[in-house]
């Protein structure tokens, strides 16, 4: 049995930094007093720092900055949810100490990341973004030789630095192109190497061996820069970066000086440093292909996780164990 972190009769106040696809806020509505930010842009951090005055509950997105000032500014807050499986944007140390619970949205989202991230690697390599536009734009004159020539997927070796859920997912899906596969992380995980054929290397040696190297780490203090000047320096100049992970695991700096200097050929980006502001340099490359953070943007995948981190604070309110915590060692019986 998980501590009740909710009295049992009340109807708990929660707080909902934005509207979520499908009907999972109508549940919501059934056991608490539900209040939705009813605009974009979402709300500032003075507005959060105000619904959290009275809020025993709050549902939130990885664009909600929730630091230790605002939890220490929320006396009543118990349980907080984030429609997300990332968790940065959460002082999760604070919320800890305080004795909340924090939810998340993992699982759900793991194969349409993946799928969005070799989207990205095949729409760079094969310059998909420069032939549409052309088509477009009636640049498009007849077929030619060495019209946009691209580079090879098929057969290619692909880096993939962190073989979590999603690294595993792009990996898989490499098998199809017949890749070959390297995996650098904390340690070499010998069952997957049997299922997935993939090889353990060391960060420096997967840099500088593949064709093309995604990102799947979460950020943390070891990640955040982990893509500096001289892990560019490291990749082939043919090389290509992908990232749908976050953006600060990149130094954004040093990888439009890496694409500048041609020290690389060329990335798909899903996140960047400052979302949503992107880098001007990043904007005027055509060998760089540019996304709005859409890793999970799916129907099924956005209502999964509406649904989930639903289920998360249902879970808490009623007195159970959520099925996706963070830490669930605040539910402990001390
Ligand atoms: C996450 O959930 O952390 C992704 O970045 C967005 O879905």
């Amino acid at each position: 049995m998980a501590v009740r972190l909710f009295g049992r009769k009340s109807r708990p106040r929660v707080y909902v930094t934005r509207t979520l696809p499908g009907d999972a806020l109508d549940r919501l509505r059934e056991q608490a007093e539900v209040e939705v930010w009813p605009q974009e842009p979402p709300p500032s951090r003075d507005e959060l720092a105000r619904a959290l005055t009275t809020a025993e509950g709050l549902l939130c997105l990885l664009t909600d900055n929730i630091d230790a000032g605002l939890i220490d500014g929320a006396p009543r807050l118990r349980a907080l949810s984030t429609m997300s499986v990332g968790y940065d944007h959460i002082d999760v140390e604070a919320c800890t100490r305080r004795r909340i619970a924090v939810g998340y949205t993992p699982g759900v989202l793991t194969e349409a990341t993946a799928d969005l991230a070799f989207a990205l690697l095949l729409a760079a390599a094969r310059r998909l973004p420069e032939g549409e536009r052309a088509v477009r734009e009636g640049r498009w004159s007849a077929w030619h030789p060495s019209f946009l020539l691209g580079r090879d997927v098929y057969g290619a070796t692909l880096g993939i630095v962190g073989l979590g859920q999603i690294g595993t997912a792009v990996a898989r899906r490499a098998r199809g192109f017949e890749m070959r596969v390297l995996y650098t992380g904390h340690a070499p995980q010998p069952p997957k190497e049997a299922v997935l054929g993939v090889e353990f290397r060391s960060f420096e040696e997967l840099l500088a061996q593949s064709d093309f190297v995604s990102v799947h780490v979460p950020l943390a203090p070891e990640t955040r820069h982990m893509f500096n000047d001289a892990a560019f320096a490291r990749m082939k100049p043919t090389g290509f970066f992908v990232n749908t992970a976050r953006g600060a695991v990149v130094d954004e700096a040093a990888l439009v000086r890496a694409l500048k200097a041609r020290k690389i050929a060329g990335a798909g980006l899903d996140v960047f440093e400052h979302e949503p502001k992107v880098a001007a340099e990043l904007k005027k490359m055509k060998n760089v292909v540019l996304n709005p953070h859409l890793g999970s943007a799916t129907v099924e995948v956005r209502e999964e996780m509406a649904n989930i981190v639903v289920d998360n604070i249902e879970a808490l309110i009623a007195g159970r164990t959520p099925p996706n915590c963070v830490n669930p060692q605040v539910l402990a019986k001390s």
